[in-house]
């Protein structure tokens, strides 16, 4: 058991990646409050995880919301007096090109994938930084190391997580705490789903050749499982990983090579 005693906080936790990270820390001993936005998917994983033998918690919550967040962050003060790992991966897409984007829908991706990062990265450094211990664990995207047509709001976005991670591990650097970011590539997900959903629409072409279509956006020509991303948010939370900050890792088949 590599993350014995130490709780977590995963945000979208209730379903797609986020389900496969809060299962597999609290596989490795660790005790989650999974956070989200819709009760019903939290509750199934948090059920699945006191099943085991794990506290958690299942909290819904709005990573763009402040008050939201801490009341999160509170209810996990209130069960454990500590929080030693926050991984920040709830997100949202939206497919349009960027001339026809509505302002509105441009700071909405704004607000869920970065700001939230950042709310929920700021509650969780006033908890770790007195501690000198942490782990913070940014679910950003390829999207985030090259353009993407028709998800330019979403890859400005995830670009900011990267800057975000980068200026938080400099800060955090003496203090016990690592910041990094794992960059997944397509993964079989309600979000891959919406995306094979959206172009199969548009292209008129079926559902199977959309699919394929992403799959063969990497060198392996196929759709990462969300346990790939699971494991190397585990690795990342472990004690072997406390030299590794400010990174970007990619998981993505090959699709970046940077
Ligand atoms: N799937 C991919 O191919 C892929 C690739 C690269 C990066 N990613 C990133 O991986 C992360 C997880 O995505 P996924 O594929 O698992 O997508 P998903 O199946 O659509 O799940 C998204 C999760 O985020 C939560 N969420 C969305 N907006 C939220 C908000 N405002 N406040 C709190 N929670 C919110 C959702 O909560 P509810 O269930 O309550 O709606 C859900 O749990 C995202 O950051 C995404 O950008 C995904």
């Amino acid at each position: 058991m590599r993350l014995e005693g130490k709780t977590a906080i995963v945000t979208g936790g209730g379903r797609g990646i986020g389900e496969a990270i809060a299962l597999a820390l609290a596989g490795e001993g660790c005790s989650v409050a999974v956070a989200g936005r819709t009760r019903e998917y939290l509750e199934k994983v948090t059920g699945r995880i006191q099943a085991s033998g794990r506290d958690a918690l299942a909290v819904v919550c709005d990573v763009s919301d402040p008050g939201s967040v801490e009341e999160l962050f509170a209810q996990a003060d209130e069960r454990w007096g500590k929080l030693d790992i926050l991984v920040n991966n709830a997100g949202q897409s939206h497919s349009e090109l960027l001339h026809r984007l509505p302002l509105d829908t441009w700071k909405h991706m704004l607000d869920v994938n970065l700001t939230g990062t950042f709310i929920c990265s700021q509650a969780a450094l006033k908890r770790m930084l007195p501690r000198k211990s942490g782990r913070i664990i940014n679910i950003a995207s390829t999207a985030a190391r090259i353009g993407f047509r028709y998800a330019g709001a979403y890859a400005s976005a995830k670009h900011g997580v990267l800057g975000l991670t980068r200026s938080m591990a400099l800060e955090t650097a003496t203090s016990g705490i690592t910041v990094n970011s794992i960059c997944p590539g397509w993964v079989e997900s309600d979000m891959l789903h919406q995306a094979i959903q959206t172009i199969s629409a548009k292209t008129k072409r079926p559902p199977e050749e959309a699919r394929q279509f992403l799959a063969n956006e990497s060198p392996q020509k196929r759709i990462i499982q969300p346990e790939e991303i699971a494991l190397a948010a585990v690795w990342l939370a472990s004690e072997e990983a406390r030299g590794v900050t400010g990174q970007a890792i990619n998981i993505d088949g090959g699709q970046v090579m940077s």
